[in-house]
């Protein structure tokens, strides 16, 4: 079977598409034929060696994101040829999803979203996981103030809307002018370009989706979640009672259920900005690190 693999770190021209032998299913996983996955920020961190330790070894399939169909659901209670989404830990396990052929735990797979198709469906998994995770653990109830950095991001994005379906008031911090836009037309209230211009104690929470550490805007005995692992820890404001955290995105079955029953409701769009056939995953790649982008990057089998 095909797959996008690297043998060694760089620019990329290091990606390869390669004929592999198809992935062993242990007890308790899902073997989903792929129909399409997505370029997230952490494959072309990856692909550049610039993880570091904890890097799975190398030749390595890379790729996150999953959307297919089961060709052998085990005793899942998923049936052969149903429309599946799904989530690996790349990094931690080692198996990427760039590969016709993926086999995961049950619990890492839900049925995809009815209403968009298999390619839009890829867009979903790790950056709409990496939203409810992070907004379950900041916990907020309807009516609370949540500010966004990076909110027309992929996860920021659909951060925004997941917070706005149950009814958190949101404020947006985004990078230019064309991206307050689409925040606006997603339920932002307040839409601002500059960093200085966020309301000092302003929010009971704050999602910062790039290390923007705004410390400033949240209330004494808020909470602060970052998912920039990149940008090191939030620094410490247990004086003033403000919970912190480090967010990491685990894989969760549970969690893409929810996501696809909020993209089957409308109250989450998806946003694509391109698909590339799996063969030409280094422009698909040279596309997504020249940024300015409006969507996800999509890769389809
Ligand atoms: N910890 C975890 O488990 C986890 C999970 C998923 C993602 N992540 C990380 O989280 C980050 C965001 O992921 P993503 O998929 O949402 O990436 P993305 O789609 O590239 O979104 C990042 C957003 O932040 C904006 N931004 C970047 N720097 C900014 C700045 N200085 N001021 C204002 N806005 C800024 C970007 O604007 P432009 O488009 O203008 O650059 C973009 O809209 C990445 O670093 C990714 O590796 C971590």
């Amino acid at each position: 079977m095909r797959a996008i693999q690297i043998d060694r770190f760089g620019t990329p021209d290091v990606l390869r598409l390669v004929d592999v032998g198809p992935p062993e299913s242990g007890t308790g996983e899902v073997v989903v034929r792929s129909v399409a996955t997505s370029i997230n920020p952490v494959d072309d961190k990856t692909r550049e060696g610039a993880i570091g330790e904890g890097t799975p070894p190398l030749p390595m399939t890379l790729g996150w994101d999953l959307s297919g169909v089961v060709v052998d659901g085990g005793d899942s209670g998923l049936r052969a040829g149903e429309r599946v989404i799904a989530m690996s830990h790349q990094l931690s396990s080692g198996r990427g999803t760039w590969a016709e052929l993926v086999a995961l735990p049950a619990q890492a797979v839900a049925v995809a979203p009815q209403s968009v198709g298999p390619v839009e469906a890829a867009t979903l998994p790790l950056p709409g996981l990496t939203a409810v995770q992070t907004l379950d653990w900041l916990a907020l109830s309807a009516g609370e103030r949540l500010l966004i950095t990076g909110a027309a991001g992929a996860v920021g994005g659909l951060a925004l809307q997941i917070a706005r379906a149950h009814g958190v008031e949101v404020d947006a911090l985004v990078s230019r002018d064309a991206q307050t836009a689409f925040a606006r037309a997603h339920g932002a209230d307040r839409v601002v370009t500059d960093p200085a211009a966020v309301r000092e104690r302003g929010y009971d929470a704050v999602f910062d989706t790039y290390g923007a550490f705004l410390t400033e805007a949240v209330v004494d005995g808020g909470r602060y979640a970052s998912i920039a692992t990149q940008a090191g820890p939030v620094p410490d404001l247990s004086a003033r009672g403000v919970r912190t955290t480090v967010h990491q995105v685990r894989e969760d079955g549970a969690g893409l259920a929810e996501l696809a029953g909020l993209v089957d409701r409308g109250a989450v769009r998806l946003r694509m900005e391109s698909a590339y056939g799996i063969g030409e995953a280094r422009a698909a790649h040279e596309h997504f690190r020249r940024g300015g982008l409006t969507g996800k990057i999509a890769l389809t089998f």
